[in-house]
């Protein structure tokens, strides 16, 4: 085949996979690959899962999709279910994370106006990614996604990232809430501080400004609990989701608790697809699943395993910067940017991938075992090893 009729959003590796097992991928010409990607945090119950399928072909074949004009039960019992495990009140299904984002950005800024705040402004962070759509786009924090798609949206305030003086510092009567990432996926597995999240909490509730937690790719136990934002013990007020919610069929959610979660009113927001029968099964599957394997205490395990083997196998590597991140949310920071690294893995039989140009991002399945993130670290210290061995001029080509 050929991408001819593609527009040209993407620069493909050459490389189109035709089946999954688990934590395994196999292309066309029949070679096998670890996966440590999970289609970017997406595959948490990694592929072909013995519940997962049967549970989709059973909803496929009794209904897909119902207007959100009627009752949707299965919508109802995921929201039911991700409230729970998220101490949240009520959800509002979409189809990605940038529309999850989407709807909390509409969310606050509504409250902003319920509460006689016209120019309701948003603070976000540097270096944030909340998706591609214009409103997502204006408050992610990458000038290289965000040039040639001006003008952006007003209405973002933003500050540096794990800064609470930056924050505390803000005077503006027009701030209505704080968007940001627990931990940076995009912007490079940049990790918060448990503190800076708790004073963030606290400044919000002094403030009367939402707190918005944006756990598109860090939720669905990632990082060995429901939410990243679980790990500092506090609860925003508006949360977000997508990714690993639905193992690979496309659902995103917009949670909110308290008064935030009595803002829209019908006609308010809404979407066609959002929420329908099937991608709820996918997703009230996947959390059944994760709960009773025990994957988020896998998520913990395996994302020591695979980060202490590279601490270990890295360890004195000229070149490596640092090694961070929380659970199966892992990034190898080097001190250039990473050339065809990803290719050299692919090579070896790794699927990986790079963000923010200098770090090695892994998001393997939840479902990953102990021989297989050991593979994963013996696999890719010798690519990375090999990779700074040659002439910085080299690795940049
Ligand atoms: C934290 C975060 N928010 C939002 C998004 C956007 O999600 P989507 O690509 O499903 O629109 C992403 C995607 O990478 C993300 O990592």
């Amino acid at each position: 085949m050929s991408a001819a009729h593609l527009m040209h959003t993407y620069a493909p590796q050459p490389v189109a996979f035709t089946r999954g097992e688990g934590a395994w991928l196999w292309d066309t010409e029949g070679r096998k690959y670890l996966d440590g990607l999970s289609g970017i945090a997406v595959n948490g119950l990694g592929h072909n899962h013995p519940v997962l399928v049967p549970a989709l072909q059973k909803q496929a074949a009794r209904l897909i999709h119902v207007s959100n004009l009627f009752e949707v039960p299965e919508q109802e019992a995921a929201a039911a279910r991700v409230c729970a495990i998220a101490n949240m009140d009520n959800a509002f299904f979409a189809n990605s994370g940038a529309e999850a984002n989407e709807a909390a950005i509409k969310l606050a800024r509504l409250h902003g106006h319920q509460r006689g705040i016209d120019n309701a402004t948003i603070v976000v962070m540097e270096k944030a990614w909340h998706g591609r759509t214009l409103a997502t786009l204006s408050a992610t924090g990458s000038r290289k996604a965000q040039a040639g798609f001006e003008p952006l949206m007003g209405g973002f305030l933003r500050v540096p990232y794990d800064d609470i003086a930056a924050i505390e510092r803000l005077e503006s009567a027009n701030i209505v809430a704080v968007l940001l990432e627990v931990l940076q996926g995009e912007g490079g597995i940049n990790v918060a501080h448990m503190e800076y999240l708790r004073k963030l909490r606290a400044l919000c509730d002094a403030r009367q400004w939402l707190l918005m937690i944006d756990e598109v790719q860090s939720g669905i136990g990632r990082t060995g609990k429901w939410f990243a934002h679980q790990w500092a013990g506090i609860t925003p007020d508006v949360m977000t989701l997508a990714k690993g919610l639905g193992s690979g069929v496309p659902i995103g959610a917009c949670l909110a608790k308290g008064a935030a979660a009595k803002v829209f009113k019908p006609g308010n927001h809404g979407t066609t697809f959002g929420g329908g029968p099937l991608v709820c099964v996918a997703a009230l599957t996947t959390l059944d699943v994760i709960e009773k394997d025990g994957l988020m205490e896998n998520a913990a395990r395996m994302g020591e395993v695979i980060t202490e083997g590279l601490k270990r196998e890295l360890a004195g590597v000229a070149g490596v910067k640092e090694i961070r991140g929380m659970g199966l949310m892992i990034g190898i920071e080097l001190d250039r940017p990473c050339g065809d690294i990803t290719k050299r893995a692919l090579g070896a039989g790794l699927v990986i991938n790079v963000t923010a140009e200098r770090v090695i991002r892994l998001l393997p399945p939840l479902v990953i075992r102990e021989a297989e993130a050991k593979q994963l670290v013996s696999i890719l210290a010798p690519v990375v090893r090999d990779f700074l061995a040659q002439p910085a001029s080299a690795a940049a080509a």
